[in-house]
């Protein structure tokens, strides 16, 4: 008995020692090149555990707080020579297709990388978000509220139109696979909505509409979750609301997003509370039962549907814009999280949360999301260097700033209340200028 309490005391002191010798710092690749890896890595280069920092392949925007690395992320072989290269600890995957194409069993399973922390699910885990039918099934099993659902291939096509006739209108058609975020469509009229299907299983998506998941409609107000988890424990990350549509009052085409608030008014304790207790904690119990190797984000698209959270669909990473307005939410050491995520100790991270508000706008090219033209120049940006514009689809031409895609800079601002920070928002916002420049004027006012 004696010996056992001095063996503690010994255990006690050792930890106690390790808690106040110096970490080593880390040198941390971060994979992807839109706005929200550049907020990511904004917030990781402010730690005091970061040795280096780098982006593959970046951006103009990530370029002055870290070393871009111009590689083919599709390679998983230039991506393990980076890692090698600039003896690199740590990787933080921004977007879904490498995991879901199994970089992270590659890191796994590859002698020279097993040592990395790999924040990013296996390709299982990663199958939350690659398939909808393995989505839906999980979250059937484990009693995770969600519209109710049935799946079909090109042989049950008459099932599926049957299964359609059963609903009510409008009814929602989710292709299985990854399909560039066009995959889910909402029909009010059930002959399209059959002619859509027939199109899907016959090719429209490739193999993502080999199967296609038909599901009940949901109504309510839509919000983002964020959880980081080692598999185990989680950590729960400011929620958000995102602005999908193209134009003001939600109105126009579907778009990645034109901004973004947090917190969420309505996302209020009891409401958060039931997020956690029928969402969260099922989640992460069903991962283990199904024995899912997960160390990561999970992103969970939510229906708040008169006060109880349904679940809309499942990400393995963070959201962009979401990313840009969650982050600067953050106080607490986001690479401190991570670390202690790829041990397995997440239960020993404290996460804290600002009171303010974040309010992201999102500034597009002209015609997006259809067709735009490239290569403005961009003037202004340098004008907000010490705010949070983070870049999305911006390159440097004959050392200037241009226009390189759809969505091009996410600008945040943060403040007291949501009204406060879309008054600054929109302030900055008039300082950024390009040819066809083009946002929404109304993110946040309908949480007023
Ligand atoms: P996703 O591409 O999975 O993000 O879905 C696109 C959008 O479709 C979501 O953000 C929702 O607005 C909408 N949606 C998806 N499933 C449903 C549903 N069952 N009921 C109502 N809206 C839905
Ligand atoms: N903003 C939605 C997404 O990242 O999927």
């Amino acid at each position: 008995m004696k010996y056992a309490s001095s063996l503690s005391i010994v255990a006690y002191k050792v930890n106690l020692l390790l808690l106040f010798l110096p970490k080593k710092k880390m040198r941390v690749l971060i994979i992807g090149s839109g706005g929200r890896e550049n907020a990511i890595a904004w917030k990781i280069s402010k730690s005091p555990l970061l040795e280096k920092l780098f982006c593959a392949p970046g951006n103009p925007g990530t370029s002055s707080i870290a070393v871009n690395l111009s590689i083919d992320i599709k390679s998983f072989d230039a991506i393990k020579s980076a890692v090698l290269d600039n003896s690199v600890d740590m990787v933080v995957v921004g977007p879904e297709e490498p995991l879901v194409n199994g970089l992270g069993d590659f890191f796994k399973n590859d002698e020279s990388l097993k040592e990395v922390n790999f924040i990013g699910p296996s390709s299982q885990g990663a199958k939350l978000e690659g398939s909808k039918e393995f989505a839906k099934d999980f979250m059937s099993k484990y009693r995770i509220p969600t519209a109710g659902y049935k799946s079909f291939d090109i042989d049950t096509i008459e099932d599926a139109e049957r299964y359609i006739d059963s609903l009510k209108a409008p009814y929602v058609l989710k292709a299985d696979g990854l399909a560039a975020g066009k995959g889910v469509l909402i029909i009010d009229d059930s002959q399209q909505a059959k002619r859509e299907l027939r199109e899907i299983l016959t090719g429209r998506f490739g193999s993502a509409g080999d199967k296609v998941v038909i599901e009940e409609f949901l109504c309510g107000i839509e919000l983002s979750v964020f959880v980081l988890t080692d598999g185990k424990n989680y950590l729960i990350l400011p929620e958000a609301k995102d602005y999908k549509r193209a134009g003001d009052g939600d109105k126009g085409l579907n778009t990645g997003g034109m901004g973004a608030v947090s917190p969420v008014p309505f996302a209020d304790a009891n409401f958060m509370s039931k997020v956690e207790s029928r969402i969260i904690i099922p989640t992460i119990e069903g991962l283990q039962k199904e024995e899912i190797d997960y160390k990561g984000f999970i992103f969970i698209g939510l229906m708040n549907c008169n006060g109880d959270p349904y679940v809309i669909e499942y990400n393995v990473r963070m959201g962009d814009p979401e990313t840009e307005a969650v982050v600067p939410r953050i106080e607490s050491d986001l690479l401190a999280h991570f670390i202690a995520l790829g041990e397995g100790k997440l239960e020993r991270e404290k996460i804290k949360i600002s009171h303010k508000c974040a309010v992201t706008l999102v500034m597009v090219s002209g015609g997006y999301p259809q067709n735009f033209e490239k290569g403005f120049e961009i003037s202004g940006a340098s004008d907000l260097a010490g705010e949070m514009l983070f870049h999305s689809g911006t390159s440097m031409k004959e050392g200037k700033l241009v226009t390189f895609g759809g969505r091009v800079i996410a600008l945040t601002a943060l403040a007291d209340g949501i009204q406060s920070g879309r008054e600054r928002l929109y302030s900055l916002a008039q300082k950024v200028t390009y040819k066809g420049i083009y946002y929404r004027r109304d993110i946040g006012l309908d949480l007023l």
